[in-house]
């Protein structure tokens, strides 16, 4: 089976009623990143931090995976699918996605402040304070901030340089190293850009770029990819 590696970004989620981070009503109009994004955040105020997530978590369990989201899982009857997601929620799961790796973390995930090795899933959305990981330490949303490593870049960039066709919807490729995968695409592999705001990658060759939401272009796409030869 030929390898697709799909790149999601919040754009995905959108339709979903999930708001992105850098459009005009974004995420970070509201709050700065500096304050609830970052180590040192965590550091100086962590009451902000934790309800800065535990909103995030609370309003996950509101929303559903969105046409976008289905339309990938249709793929997988054809294709060996590998789905690399930027964003924290778990829509593509739920939607069906069996194969879904998440280079920011995920919501739904908490994890020892003192050993990172420490993961557990959170019953409902609220991580409270005195919350404690298995060692005694407070446990922390599991979200790679600002400044944090990002440990599954390396898988990452192993399937993208494996993959037969790439995929990229709904990401501003404004965070690295996240958005520099692009560039680990193999010479000659079809690249497809959808976004309603996409504008031309340089350097990156055969690509197409579709101009629409994830919740048209998507199935779209799809619908190409599996009418396919
Ligand atoms: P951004 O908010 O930076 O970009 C969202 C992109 O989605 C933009 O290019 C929009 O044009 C596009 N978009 C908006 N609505 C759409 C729709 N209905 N269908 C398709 N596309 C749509 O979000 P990301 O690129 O995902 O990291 O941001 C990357 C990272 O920055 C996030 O993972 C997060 C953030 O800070 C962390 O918190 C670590």
């Amino acid at each position: 089976m030929k390898k697709i590696v799909v790149l999601t970004g919040a754009g995905i989620s959108a339709e979903s009623g999930i708001r992105t981070f850098r459009d005009s009503d974004g995420l970070w109009e509201e709050h700065r990143v500096e304050d609830v994004a970052t180590f040192e955040a965590w550091q100086r105020n962590p009451d902000l931090v934790l309800d800065f997530y535990n909103q995030r978590r609370k309003q996950l369990l509101e929303v559903k995976p969105n046409a976008g989201h289905i339309a990938l899982v249709e793929l997988e009857k054809r294709y060996d699918v590998q789905i690399i997601t930027q964003n924290v929620d778990d829509l593509h799961e739920r939607a069906g996605s069996t194969h879904v790796l998440h280079l920011h973390g995920e919501l739904k995930k908490v994890r020892s402040t003192l050993d990172e090795s420490l993961i557990y899933t959170l019953e409902g959305w609220e991580l409270k304070k005195g919350a404690l990981c298995a060692k005694g330490s407070q446990l922390r949303p599991h979200i790679v901030w600002f400044g944090e490593a990002v440990p599954m870049i390396e898988p990452a960039q192993k399937y993208t340089t494996d993959a037969d066709i790439f995929i990229v919807i709904g990401t501003s490729l404004n965070v690295y190293p996240a958005a520099g995968l692009v560039y680990y695409v193999k010479n000659g592999t079809p690249v497809y850009l959808i976004d309603p705001k996409a504008e031309m990658l340089s350097g990156v060759k055969n690509l197409s770029i579709i101009r629409e939401t994830a919740g048209t272009g998507v199935p779209k796409l799809v619908k190409q990819l599996m009418d396919k030869e």
